[in-house]
């Protein structure tokens, strides 16, 4: 069984998450819950950073908080060095209310309203990625009424797509996000800011993809982006100061899954940007990466009490769990693969192969088919591995399901990070009926 970041089976035969016994954590804490692994994270973090140290490159690694966004990762994150990615008004509310240094905050997203923008304004953050022409009117009328500069990044579609081991190279791409790099839209926008009295543009960014476990992808893609700057800084002399090349670094779901360690992906890029910039006279830029996935995808399990069972006589066998697609809508909306052990069992023998089924009222409610596992007792706890990113972010309250708490782990000591939603909290915002005809007669 492969085990990931601190996890260790103990010898009562428990699985153990940075020194801590998860059955009794989930006795203490209740089911459903995420447990995050913070020395994984930390190591993951560093493994990044250090790497751009080691070369001598100005850097940052900015957390994609869309993975996995509450307070008190904002202030881990702020502990590790990270920076942070935000993509709308309530990353950015949670940011700041976190005390996360606002000059490493990067704002993100393809409709930023006037509000958010104003609230980046006013947060003083440290640089706009400018996704669209609407925007750049937005952040002129803003800049100008308040006489405030904002650092802005340019987002552009290189032309370039990447999915897992392959990546195709596409003239023009469809996409919603960014100015197209290579049909004029983005020296068109350009165009637009250059000479601005408060919107400085630093330089590009571009986000390839999502899970990606090579490296070419991202080579080609910053040679696009060079390629521009080069033309920039030839005819209008424009120097880039960053150079931008988003997340996407794959992770370990399932064996068929080999990730890369974080370093290549970063000495690579290193290597292509040091490259591409001497071989045309241009400064070396600092380079911006934005893992999400990568720091808290592995770090992150969830932890369920199994209840009911079916079996369907020689077809499968379900194990139903307190939870399901509320928590976890991955397997559902991506077909998502997932590993999994029980908890309390995690040194016997997998013997029985079973479908994880939630308890949602949708037949697709599935978190994992065909698993082999420990011969499975009503009252075991599951443990699903994996699920740090994008699990927790994407919860619903489909059902009228609370949101489950989520404990970060280490050295032996837990502590809860986002309580488990009440049934008080589901109705919180929930409002009398009023235009009840018998009443107002
Ligand atoms: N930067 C930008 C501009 C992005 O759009 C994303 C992800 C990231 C960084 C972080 O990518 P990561 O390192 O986490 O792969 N809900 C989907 C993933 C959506 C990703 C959207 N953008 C999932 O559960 O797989």
């Amino acid at each position: 069984m492969h085990l990931y970041g601190t996890q260790t089976i103990g010898q009562n035969g428990h699985l153990y998450i940075g020194g801590v016994d998860t059955v009794e954590l989930a006795k203490e804490y209740g089911t459903p819950l995420f447990v995050y692994d913070l020395a994984l994270i930390r190591n993951r973090a560093s493994g990044f950073i250090d790497t751009f140290k080691k070369y001598g490159v100005n850097a940052q690694v900015a957390y994609a908080s869309k993975a996995f966004s509450c307070i008190a990762i904002y202030q881990f994150a702020k502990e590790e060095n990270l920076s942070l990615d935000v993509v709308s008004g309530g990353e950015l509310y949670t940011a700041i209310k976190a005390n996360f240094p606002p000059e490493r905050i990067h704002f993100h997203g393809n409709n930023k309203s006037y509000d958010e923008l104003l609230m980046a304004f006013d947060a003083k953050i440290g640089c706009i990625v400018v996704d669209n022409f609407y925007e750049i009117e937005l952040l002129k009328e803003i800049s100008e009424s308040r006489n405030q500069s904002m650092n802005i990044l340019f987002r552009v579609t290189p032309g370039v797509k990447a999915s897992t081991h392959d990546f195709i190279t596409t003239g023009q791409e469809d996409s919603k996000f960014g100015f197209d790099l290579n049909n004029g839209q983005v020296d068109e926008a350009f165009q637009q800011v250059v000479g601005h009295k408060y919107l400085k543009l630093l330089g590009l960014h571009c986000h390839i993809g999502s899970q990606i476990f090579d490296t070419d992808g991202f080579s080609l893609a910053a040679g696009k982006l060079i390629e521009k700057i080069d033309k920039w800084n030839k005819e209008y002399d424009f120097q880039c100061e960053v150079l931008n090349l988003g997340g996407g670094f794959g992770i370990r779901y399932t064996e068929e899954d080999q990730p890369l360690d974080p370093h290549i992906y970063v000495e690579e890029m290193i290597k292509t940007v040091k490259e591409e910039t001497k071989k045309r006279n241009l400064e070396m830029p600092e380079i911006w990466i934005e893992p999400g996935r990568s720091l808290v995808g592995e770090a992150g399990t969830s932890l369920y009490t199994i209840g009911s069972q079916k079996v369907v006589p020689n077809i499968r066998e379900y194990i139903a769990v307190d939870g399901g697609m509320s928590d976890n809508i991955r397997p559902a909306l991506y077909d998502a693969k997932y590993d999994a052990v029980i908890a309390n069992k995690a040194n016997q023998p997998r013997t029985s192969t079973y479908t994880v089924a939630g308890k949602l009222c949708e037949s697709g409610d599935k978190l994992i088919e065909n698993i082999d596992l420990q011969q499975v007792d009503s009252g075991d706890i599951l443990a699903i591995f994996c699920t740090g990113a994008y699990g927790y972010s994407m919860a619903s309250n489909y059902n009228r399901i609370p949101r489950p708490a989520v404990v970060f782990v280490e050295d032996g000591q837990h502590q809860l990070a986002i309580r488990r939603e009440s049934y008080e909290d589901l109705i919180l915002n929930d409002m009398e009926y009023q235009l009840n005809k018998v009443n107002q007669s």
